[in-house]
């Protein structure tokens, strides 16, 4: 699968290089090539002629693309097929939101009834606690939900209830637990009262150690106020691992189920997303899986030319192997999208994330950038000095909603002029003759370049509605999926996070009996040290 050296890679390379000396501000004269860089799908548009790309470079971009098999890839991912061949298992996210009436199989069982089933169950069950009538052991009404879970139990979930804030009942409150840290833990509980919170224990796996240790820990605070048989009527559990929750304490009826076939980082459509549902009610969530399922026929119809998930993979791979960046911005300019980052850190950091083709050769050309982002205008006063001015480059998606929840004098226009103005200002700079012009101070002159060039692509949704933000969630499911198969990785899999676990497990092993083990120099020190401090 190696892409160095193959004709379709070898002509993006000769390509590239005719590019070297053109700038940003060169390629925004041209208004067509900023027409044919313009899409949308779904409510959302993108707008990629702030890339440092032509039409020509996303026409080869698209050939490499048919060559690695993209499209075949995408029906493969939608099909069921064992995309995830580390772990022989399907990627089928999509199955999550696929209506009642398609017919889904994994190994020859029809999936789609099941998803439903599970569906039925998170609705009839979030309206039992929305209307009231799911009510806790001393018959108070829940008015909180504690979630616990971490890493694709958690970023989803939160980034969502987050994202929909005016879409959440004021009446029943949703806080997270994800770290083992008891600070976390102390923060979400405080202030509230056991005899009215919801439990809900969130793990795939149902062994991950931080989110067991938090479970627990949540299950004294409701076994210590009211009492062991109270469990029954305060947790319920997410996971796949049925057998598990059992022996945890929670009873099947308590018990939302999802399947191997879903990634952490792709689980936010399953029943993972019950805190969501709680906070939205159905009918919400509803319209959620519907923007995704909107995106997921966008990606497996359009042609690739045209594909958003498909243009913002290649792009991707465009900035990441072709110009060398080895990171990309996401600045959501809605506050309400503050988590989106952190969320998309894990889909395409976890995913992406690898050195190994799938067939275990080393990979010829750079994977995943480092993805990272904070919220405008909040980035511009903190960060945004180095992506002007600095000495790394690092493409940016700015993320603009048209439409505000909460319109407030004329926010919504200086928020949306200040993302419009950063992508301006990354692509054309401001040069010394310039500044020279404008009469400024020839010792200055050097300080206030800026040197332009810096790409960025503006995703628009006309208002951040559950619909808009199913899509954007799934466009970015996609385009991680695309971006993996140009690279040739196993996008699914997360083998990288294993040796941690192991070690952390003897480390803690041996803090609890006093022993440093078999470890570097290094690592005995700083276990020794912790030790004495602790004490
Ligand atoms: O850290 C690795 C990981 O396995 C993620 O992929 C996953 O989302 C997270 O841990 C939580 O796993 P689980 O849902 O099984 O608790």
């Amino acid at each position: 699968m190696t892409l160095v050296g193959t004709p379709a890679w070898s002509a993006l390379v000769d390509h590239h290089a005719t590019l070297a000396s053109t700038h940003l501000r060169d390629l925004l004269a041209d208004r067509a090539r900023v027409e044919a860089l313009s899409l949308e799908a779904s409510g959302i548009h993108v707008d990629l002629s702030r890339q440092r790309l032509t039409v020509e470079s996303l026409r080869l971009l698209v050939a490499l693309a048919e060559v690695r098999g993209v499209a075949d890839h995408l029906r493969a991912l939608q099909g069921g097929a064992t995309v995830n061949r580390t772990e022989a298992r399907a990627a089928l996210h999509t199955a999550l939101r696929a209506p009642r009436s398609a017919r889904i199989e994994v190994d020859g069982t029809d999936v789609v009834p099941e998803v439903h089933a599970v569906l039925d169950a998170m609705r009839a069950f979030a309206e039992r606690v929305r209307d009231g009538s799911h009510r806790g052991a001393t018959g108070s009404r829940i008015r909180t939900v504690v979630h616990i879970g971490i890493g694709g139990s958690h970023l989803g979930p939160e980034m969502v209830t987050t994202a929909l804030r005016p879409y959440v009942d004021p009446a029943l409150a949703v806080r997270y637990i994800s770290n083992v840290d008891g600070a976390d833990l102390r923060r979400a509980l405080t202030g509230l009262d056991p005899a009215e919170t919801l439990c809900i224990v969130a793990s795939k796996t149902f062994t991950t150690a931080e989110t067991m240790a938090n479970a627990h820990a949540v299950r004294a605070w409701v076994v210590d106020a009211l009492g062991e048989d109270a469990v029954g009527q305060h947790f319920v559990a997410v996971s796949t691992a049925l057998s598990e929750v059992a022996a945890f304490g929670i009873a099947p009826e308590r018990t939302f189920g999802f399947w191997d076939w879903v990634g952490g980082r792709f689980s936010v459509s399953s029943a993972i997303g019950l805190p969501v549902m709680l906070a939205i009610g159905a009918a919400r969530f509803d319209e959620f899986l519907a923007g995704m399922r909107a995106m997921d026929e966008h990606a497996a119809a359009a042609p690739l030319a045209t594909n958003l998930p498909v243009l913002l993979a290649l792009v991707d791979v465009w900035n990441t192997d072709l110009e060398e960046y080895g990171t990309r911005a996401v600045l959501p300019y809605a506050s309400d999208l503050a988590r989106f980052p952190a969320f998309l850190q894990q889909l395409e950091m976890e995913s992406n994330g690898k050195s190994v083709d799938e067939d275990g050769a080393p990979v010829t050309v750079a994977t995943s950038p480092i993805v990272w982002g904070a919220p405008g205008t909040d980035a511009q006063h903190a960060f945004l000095q180095l992506l002007h001015q600095g000495t790394v480059v690092a493409p940016v998606d700015l993320i603009v909603v048209a439409r505000a929840h909460d319109p407030v004098g004329d926010h919504q226009d200086v928020l949306v002029a200040n993302a419009i103005a950063q992508a301006e200002a990354l692509a054309r700079g401001r040069f010394a003759a310039e500044l020279a012009d404008a009469g400024v101070d020839a010792a200055l002159v050097p300080h206030r370049v800026f040197p332009g060039d810096r790409p960025s692509t503006i995703l628009m949704l006309d208002a951040l509605t559950p619909e808009r933000l199913g899509a954007l969630v799934a466009l970015h499911e996609h385009r991680v999926a695309v971006a993996g198969r140009i690279w040739g990785i196993d996008s699914f899999d997360q083998w990288g996070v294993e040796l941690g676990k192991v070690l952390a497990t003897r480390i803690l092993d041996e803090i609890r009996a006093g022993t440093t083990g078999d470890h570097d120099p290094a690592t005995a020190a700083t276990i020794s040290r912790y030790r004495a401090r602790r004490a």
